[in-house]
């Protein structure tokens, strides 16, 4: 996708915070969101992806810190004067009205002409895919066609932003993956910013081009979703992506490229710094996701860092297996393999000698 970065971002938060009383609900946040982007807040619940959210569409005043829309402060501005619209988790549609009125409800309050709306109405509903349903009633739509309303209702008024405040999570599974795709194809479709919340890292990962995880109101990591995956740069976003997989050793040399580690085992492996900066003596962390380790019954092959480990448990779930092994100082990892090779349906004995195995330029170095 082609962002326009020359132009003012959509939206830009400076140093915002908001306490409610003790609590810091957002904490010193600042973040630049491009105009035409599919960004999300991702993280657990009460870290304050909803409160940051309504900073955004002026629901909420920052207790300090400001908030830009296309380069203009609106920080004091009132929530009907932004150019953005919020849709909530919880449609919040007027069970007395149709699905028609419902959608039409907002355009009263802007300054379009009446004869428009008819026309308008029936745009968003084509684009949310509902044509055709606009004389029913909420209680006579399923829970998908119910957010394909307030979305496009939300929609209707042509925000330049549109503010998702977990819209999908009160859809079942299979329903949830097929509103992701429709999402993200419309967000493309009409080029417009989304902020989408969501405390589930596959589904921000499925439709965000960048991620901003957030811990306890503040922003550990923005990055592009496949960096964030890849390449968490602190320990809580690494086990919010499902990596968990942490060694410690001591930094033995360095060079510009990567630093020699020894574990506490005695085990040397290597380690990219990513333009980290490191001494010789440092105590350092790393990481290797699961889908990267592998464990072998021979030694390493070339190249590869191999440490010598034993099998605790071998769980078989289709597609993949996942492997739980110790090493000699009782560290625990996890391996992810996936279940290409032929069945033959041997178990492994828990107990057995393997050696777990990465490729060093997999290694991902975790700031303390
Ligand atoms: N109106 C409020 N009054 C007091 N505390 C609040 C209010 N809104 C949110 N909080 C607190 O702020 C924190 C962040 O909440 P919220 O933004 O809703 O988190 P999230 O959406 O990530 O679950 C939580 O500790 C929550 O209890
Ligand atoms: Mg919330």
């Amino acid at each position: 996708m082609q962002l326009d970065t020359s132009l003012a971002p959509a939206i830009q938060i400076r140093q915002a915070s908001k306490r409610f009383g003790e609590v810091a609900a957002v904490d010193r946040i600042s973040l630049d969101i491009h105009r035409g982007e599919f960004f999300s807040l991702l993280g657990s619940s009460g870290c304050g992806k909803t409160t940051l959210l309504r900073m955004i569409a002026g629901f909420e005043q920052p207790t300090s810190g400001q908030v830009f829309l296309n380069g203009v402060d609106v920080t004091g501005t009132p929530p009907y004067r932004r150019p953005v619209n919020l849709v909530f988790q919880h449609f919040a549609l007027f069970p007395h009205l149709t699905v028609a009125s419902n959608v039409a409800f907002g355009l009263r309050y802007q300054k379009s002409p009446r004869s428009d709306h008819a026309r308008r109405v029936s745009q968003s509903l084509d684009l949310v895919r509902l044509s055709g349903l606009d004389q029913r009633y909420p209680h006579e739509l399923s829970g998908g066609q119910k957010q394909r309303v307030a979305l496009a209702r939300a929609l209707v008024l042509q925000p330049q932003v549109l503010l998702l405040d977990e819209p999908l999570g009160a859809l079942d599974q299979k329903l949830r993956k097929e509103m992701q795709v429709e999402l993200k194809n419309l967000q493309r479709t009409l080029g417009i910013t989304f902020v989408f919340v969501t405390h589930d890292q596959e589904e921000a990962m499925t439709m965000s081009d960048r991620i901003a995880v957030m811990n306890a109101g503040r922003v550990e990591q923005c990055d592009r979703s496949s960096e964030v995956f890849e390449v968490p740069r602190t320990e809580f976003v690494a086990d919010f992506m499902g990596a968990g997989n942490f060694f410690s050793g001591k930094v033995v040399s360095f060079d510009a490229e990567r630093a020699t580690v020894i574990s506490p085992a005695g085990f040397q492996t290597q380690v990219p710094l990513r333009g980290q900066s490191t001494s010789i003596g440092d105590a350092v962390r790393f990481m290797v996701r699961p889908e990267k380790l592998s464990i072998r019954h021979e030694a390493a092959a070339d190249g590869q860092a191999g440490m010598d480990a034993m099998i605790e448990q071998q769980i078989y779930q289709g597609l993949s297996t996942t492997w739980i092994v110790r090493n000699t100082a009782g560290e625990r990892f996890t391996v992810y393999e996936q279940n290409h090779r032929p069945f033959n349906g041997a178990v492994t004995e828990a107990g057995g000698k393997v050696v777990l195995c990465w490729d060093p330029s997999h290694a991902v170095l975790i700031k303390n």
